[in-house]
């Protein structure tokens, strides 16, 4: 059988957001205590919207690294590293790149969205981004991939680069002896794999936190208003101040009844109550249904000021001493290449190089 073992990431552009943390970090950390887990600071994904400055991708990498430590990610029980560092990521992309269909990429809507009108202006890079994402994924062949609901699709097709992969070299996969008798045996797949399908772990209620200006919009890093995220690195003030100012309806929270039906920026703000105290969105409608705004919103902000706070203070501390976090990407790095490397060795004799 495949080994269990969870994969995830950040890209390190801008500041890490309530969303980052509430809908991927924060859940990494259980998983540590339940199968191998590899975490990433996806830096190659990085430079598919324009190459950052040097100096700046150095100090995003850092931080997003310290946040993963802040938040409970332990180096001696998770492997954490930097994308560029593990050649194979690449290497194996460029393989994706000549698996994946063109018109299976042109229907991601996450392409459409960052590409804007200009699409022909866009790097293929940033077309072809999710089959590097697959392949961060499959060269460890990680069975488990837990993210927030916007990645949903990028999973999808890297089960269908998965499946491809299994069916055009079957034969090839047997003849070698490297497959794992299919798990789930149906007649679209072989009986022995290369690859897992990998399982999304999209769950609980921050699985996609909204703007706080606009509750049709997902909380993102590039939001041009800094009042629509609660950034990791923000102070007590002001994360106060934004969810003070938070667009919300003129009505009371409802009850476990009425739901949050209708109610996108209320539900919002549930959502993050639940995720931050580890509780359901019925246990808090079951708190404050029937209360005010004026009410839960400054219990909310005691919350976030309370879970985030540590957190922020020991970011702070680890950036201070880059020499840290830069000694545990190395060693990451290396832990992943030991697990990559004879993987990609597979597959160049799957394919025939
Ligand atoms: P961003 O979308 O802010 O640029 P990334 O693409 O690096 O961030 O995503 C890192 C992780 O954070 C992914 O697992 C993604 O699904 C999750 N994520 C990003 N935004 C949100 C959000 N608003 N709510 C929940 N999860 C999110
Ligand atoms: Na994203």
């Amino acid at each position: 059988a495949f080994q269990p073992r969870v994969f995830s990431g950040v890209q390190p552009t801008g500041n890490l957001h309530l969303g980052n943390y509430l809908g991927a970090v924060s859940r990494w950390v259980p998983l540590q205590d339940q199968m191998p887990t590899i975490f990433c600071v996806v830096d190659s994904h990085a430079i598919t919207a324009g190459f950052p400055d040097r100096a700046e991708l150095v100090n995003a990498t850092r931080e997003v690294t310290a946040a993963y430590l802040a938040a409970g990610i332990d180096p001696a029980k998770s492997i954490i590293f930097n994308q560029s560092q593990v050649r194979e990521h690449t290497e194996l992309a460029w393989i994706f790149n000549c698996v994946a269909r063109m018109g299976w990429l042109n229907r991601m809507t996450q392409f459409k969205e960052k590409a804007g009108k200009n699409k022909e202006n866009a790097s293929v890079g940033l077309f072809a981004y999710p089959n590097l994402m697959a392949a961060d994924i499959l060269a460890y062949r990680a069975t488990h991939v837990p993210v927030g609901d916007d990645q949903k699709q990028h999973l999808e097709l890297t089960r269908d680069i998965a499946a491809k992969f299994n069916n055009d070299f079957a034969d090839r996969i047997k003849e070698l002896g490297v497959g794992v008798p299919n798990p789930t045996p149906s007649p679209e797949l072989p009986e022995e794999l290369y690859f897992p399908l990998t399982e999304p772990m999209i769950a609980g209620p921050a699985t996609r936190i909204m703007s706080l200006r606009d509750g049709t919009k997902k909380m993102s890093k590039s939001d041009a208003s800094d009042l629509s995220r609660i950034n990791l690195k923000d102070d007590a003030d002001t994360i106060a101040k934004k969810i003070r100012k938070a667009k919300t309806d003129p009505d009371a929270l409802p009850s476990e009844t009425d739901g949050l039906e209708g109610r996108p920026e209320a539900d919002n703000l549930v959502g993050i109550y639940a995720a931050l105290s580890g509780k359901t969105k019925q246990d808090i409608l079951g708190e404050y249904g029937g209360q005010q705004f004026s009410v839960f919103k400054p219990a909310l902000s005691d919350l976030a000021v309370d879970k985030l706070a540590p957190m922020t203070d020991e970011m702070r501390r680890l950036t201070a001493e880059p020499g840290e976090i830069d000694a545990i990407l190395k060693t990451g790095a290396e832990k992943a290449s030991a697990i990559a490397e004879p993987v990609l060795k597979d597959v160049r004799k799957i394919i025939g190089f």
